[in-house]
């Protein structure tokens, strides 16, 4: 990965050209069945989770099949987020929608606000909320 290839991870158009390229899934860092017992610690399986930066791993698909009942995936490519919307139509506890400036501003998508855990390894998350 070169430095010019790194410093374009915030930007849309990148990862869109990555998704159409390598169809998923794929699980860059943490998954589901690492962080599993300590999510079951602190979250209900009915309390509302966003995972900000989803892309096109399959953490929130594993939380469905746990139990948890309202996951929310959010990406910057609308690429992948297509993608996932196709893959999870039949998944009423997984919904995907693409990201939005604000969290704010999540309403219109008919998605709520209001979460009680979010989980994302994008470091610039903090300026979102
Ligand atoms: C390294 S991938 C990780 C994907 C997935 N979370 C995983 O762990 O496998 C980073 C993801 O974050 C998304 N992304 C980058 N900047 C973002 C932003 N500002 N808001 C939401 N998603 C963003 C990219 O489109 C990409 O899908």
């Amino acid at each position: 990965m070169t430095g010019a290839a790194s410093q374009a991870y915030g930007e849309a158009w990148y990862w869109d050209e990555r998704y159409r390229k390598e169809s998923g899934p794929f699980d860059w860092y943490q998954k589901y069945p690492a962080l599993a017992p300590l999510l079951r610690l602190y979250v209900r399986p009915h309390q509302r989770l966003l995972l900000v930066g989803c892309g096109n791993s399959v953490f929130g698909e594993n939380m469905v099949q746990d139990g948890y009942q309202d996951v929310v995936n959010i990406d910057i490519s609308s690429v992948v987020i297509e993608q996932m919307k196709k893959k999870y139509h039949d998944k009423p506890q997984l919904k995907c929608i693409i990201f939005v400036p604000n969290i704010q501003t999540l309403n219109p998508y008919g998605v709520s606000t209001a979460y009680y855990c979010i989980i994302s390894c994008n470091l610039q998350i903090r300026r979102w909320m």
